[in-house]
């Protein structure tokens, strides 16, 4: 059952003015939002540890396309794990660098092995996976 729930916080005074600071620089216009936004990210975070769970995130990607194969490498990469990728995002960043934004879906190992297989190929100069929800479950 849900509804809404009232509760009372007892903190420091100075982490209280650091929180609002840093809400505020966020944009956010109250606490409540600033925490309850806290409390959702602790909550996927959580759900996403089960390596059965089913999450939904994305993988970006940062290269230099003329090393040699990288791009095929990456590319048969996200071919094994075609069900795993949804859809794929590439920008070329420069003369020499892209950008690629990958949208990942499945199990959390699963989806967290792609990942890793992909930043971690020689030649990926940054790559970070960021899992979220779906949303089902979430007010
Ligand atoms: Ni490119």
């Amino acid at each position: 059952m849900s509804g809404l729930s009232r509760i009372g916080v007892a903190i420091d005074t100075g982490l209280l003015e650091k929180f609002d600071r840093l809400i505020s620089e966020r944009g956010y216009t109250n606490r409540s939002e600033a925490f309850r936004d806290l409390i959702r990210d602790d909550l996927v975070r959580k759900d996403a540890e089960s390596p059965d769970s089913q999450v939904i995130g994305t993988v970006t990607l940062v290269y230099d396309h003329h090393v040699r194969l990288l791009q095929e490498k990456l590319t048969a990469i996200q071919h094994d794990h075609h069900h795993s990728i949804l859809s794929t995002l590439h920008v070329h960043l420069d003369h020499d660098n892209c950008l690629e934004v990958l949208v990942v879906r499945g199990r959390s190992e699963e989806v967290r092995r792609v990942a890793a297989v992909l930043i971690s190929t020689k030649g990926v100069k940054h790559g970070r996976l960021v899992i979220t929800t779906t949303g089902a479950g979430f007010k």
